[in-house]
């Protein structure tokens, strides 16, 4: 059995009724996604009921049961309307990106429900750009890549195979519509992408997108002039650079039809950008946007800016403040073809982080929120970690900027400001692993945020359920096991790791595993400040002031370590560790408390997978267990050394007097 179809596995027959009947495709096939959509419907048909539906002309209408596809003019772009009536299944949209998701929301209906009869499902997607960033190296690696290799890059070559194929269905049938496939830290081959050595590849690999309704993006080098060895600056105001780039889009956007456009690491973590020649972000971001606006073309350009040579000692500089700092002066300055993405939170995809505040603070720039389902802080596709209950807090948060329509999701959907240009990108947890995600159950983190930017209304439990039956059919056991433990591992991983929203507990560099002052006295911004008395940053109005970066009442709540919520307490303040919570424990007790409950949350969990074997096909069983063996294990590691480091450091000892280390 081949696990490369990940929730496309069509291997079961179905027991939804209806779904024999529909033995005809009426369509009027005139592109590609339309082919596409035909082609979906036969394979998934033909695995689930056995037999393959025949495609006939539109004309034949009615002559048979059957699903027709319909252009219906006036709906909205890309959404659908998927109904059966008297038998007949019609799938009406005004594009065909409408008809291709109505073409998986009937597959997905036929695999998870126990009938088509009476089905009548209308949707338009919530997010105008639902996207992927692959952090792709060239020579093939992935950086904080968990699940092998690039299967976009080998060797400094673009590859496009069978496996591009899959991955193009996967990404579609949970509605993604715009991928990067490189790195955003462009170096060395990456940066030639954007010359006639790939360009040939990177067309028909855009084309192949083109057919599932999705827009190929590439990162960009923003000093690609200088590197290409072409000019000596790359100073944004200077004429002859500005007439690189307007040459330069001439050739990509000439070269590869229906090319989408780039995204841009700049003045971040040792990449080039325009503070190199004093000029801002919006020189830099707006000369690009200039030269790709007459073909359509999207810059996006990320707000991860800070200051990456911090001295420890120095508590007024931090790091949470640097993208609202760099950037909120800039609001309204962007063209229209720019848009700022912008990461979750202030730092970089922690357990648990505050909203970035650059959301509702800007009122005049284009915005897409950025996470990261490369687990690259959250167990690293070897610990289970759903993030999609953390994605839907972060989308509900209310920024008041306006007093309704207020929330990140209202902001990156277009509602707040009427914005078209906007959306959720996430850091892509692919790779050429067989099951593509590393840990098999790593994959409801693809297909939850695809379903998410489509549907925001979706629960994180029925997007879990979606993608068990998807994947594992509709066993009563096996859908409650795997869905109580995606809804428990968020909390657990909380609970065993890093306490109260401080943070960063990590090994340096590979981010992997329990550190307590690994990042202490370094140079990245990233600090606990934990002494004998207690720890936490002092962001309030005494210390670094970045709690009133946020809009009223966010601003007085977070300020005050009597309103802000526990969870988020210490990246907030430094505070003592006798200090009590609202949920009534003191700071040292609750460290103590949570870790071991994270832990005996592990054991529970990995005691009932267990229950599964013979249940779940023997390969993914064993992949799966082999994991959680190793996370049971790893979040003893975490619990013993931050509780020992805690017990030492305060020389409180545990209510329970449980033993320490
Ligand atoms: C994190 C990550 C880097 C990455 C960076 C980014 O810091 O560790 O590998 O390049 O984020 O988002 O640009």
């Amino acid at each position: 059995m081949s696990f490369e179809q990940a929730w496309l596995n069509y291997t079961e027959r179905t027991s939804c009724e209806g779904a024999d009947r529909l033995q005809n495709i009426y369509a009027d096939v005139q592109d590609e996604l339309m082919r596409n959509s035909v082609r979906e419907l036969q394979l998934g048909l033909e695995g689930m009921t056995g037999r393959q539906p025949v495609l006939r002309e539109i004309s034949c209408n009615g002559e048979g049961n059957g699903v027709h596809f319909v252009y219906q003019a006036g709906m909205r772009k890309e959404s659908y309307h998927l109904y059966e009536k008297d038998g007949m299944v019609t799938i009406e949209a005004s594009d065909s990106n409408g008809i291709l998701y109505g073409t998986f929301a009937l597959l997905r209906q036929i695999r998870t429900k126990d009938t088509i009869a009476g089905m009548d499902i209308a949707k338009a997607p919530d997010m105008p750009l639902r996207m992927l960033n692959h952090w792709d190296n060239m020579d093939g690696s992935i950086e904080r890549g968990y699940s092998g290799e690039s299967f976009f890059f080998v060797e400094n070559e673009v590859v496009v195979d069978d496996r591009t194929v899959t991955y193009a269905r996967l990404a579609a049938s949970v509605g993604i519509n715009a991928v990067v496939i490189n790195n955003v830290n462009v170096k060395d081959a990456a940066t030639w992408l954007i010359t006639e050595r790939y360009l040939g590849k990177v067309r028909e690999l855009a084309e192949l997108f083109a057919g599932y309704g999705i827009k190929l993006f590439l990162s960009l080098n923003y000093a690609a002039p200088v590197e290409l060895g072409e000019l000596e600056s790359a100073d944004p105001l200077d004429e002859r650079v500005k007439d690189w780039w307007k040459k330069r889009m001439e050739i990509v956007f000439g070269e590869v039809p229906g090319f989408g456009g780039f995204l841009i690491k700049a003045d971040s973590e040792g990449r080039p950008g325009p503070f190199t020649y004093g000029r801002t972000h919006a020189d830099g971001a707006n000369m690009l946007a200039e030269a790709a606006a007459p073909y359509g073309g999207l810059i996006i350009w990320r707000c991860f800016v800070y200051n990456c040579q911090q001295d420890w000692r120095d508590y007024k500089t931090d790091r949470a403040r640097s993208g609202y700092d760099n950037f909120m002066g800039l609001d309204g300055t962007f063209l229209d073809n720019v848009i700022l993405q912008i990461k979750n939170g202030p730092m970089d995809f922690q357990v648990r982080e505050p909203v970035h505040p650059l959301f509702g603070g800007l009122t005049k720039t284009n915005q897409m929120l950025e996470v990261q389902i490369a687990q690259e802080y959250t167990g690293q596709q070897r610990h289970l970690c759903y993030l999609i209950p953390m994605f839907q807090e972060i989308l509900k948060f209310r920024t008041y900027v306006k007093e309704e329509n207020d929330t990140v999701s209202d902001i990156v959907s277009g509602k707040t400001f009427g914005q078209h240009n906007c959306g959720i990108a996430a850091v892509a947890n692919t790779g050429n692993d067989e099951n593509w995600t590393g840990h098999d159950m790593a994959a409801a983190n693809f297909y939850g945020f695809g379903r998410l930017a489509f549907d925001t209304k979706l629960t994180a439990e029925e997007i879990a359920g979606e993608w068990i039956a998807m994947t594992y059919g509709r066993d009563g056991q096996v859908m409650e096991t795997l869905t109580d433990l995606l809804m428990r591992s968020w909390p657990a991983y909380e609970k065993y790791t890093c306490p109260l929203g401080i943070g960063w507990m990590v090994n340096p560099n590979f981010h992997y595993g329990p550190s307590v002052d690994g990042y202490e006295y370094s140079r990245w911004g990233t600090y606990h400040r934990a002494d004998h008395e207690g720890l936490g940053v002092d962001r309030s109005h005494d210390g670094t002031g970045y709690a009133l970066l946020y809009r009223e009442p966010n601003a007085s709540v977070y300020d005050d370590r009597n309103k802000c919520p526990d969870e988020l307490l210490l990246f907030f303040h430094h505070m003592p560790y006798t200090w009590k919570l609202r949920s009534g424990k003191t700071v040292i007790q609750h460290i103590y408390d949570t870790h071991f409950e994270g832990v005996e949350m592990v054991d529970e969990m990995v005691e009932r997978f267990s229950k599964l074997q013979g249940k779940l096909p023997a390969g993914p069983y064993d992949r799966m267990m082999e994991r959680f063996t190793h996370q049971k294990e790893h979040a003893r590691e975490w619990r013993d050394q931050i509780n020992a480091y805690f017990w030492r450091k305060s020389g409180i000892s545990d209510e329970k007097e449980r033993e320490f280390y």
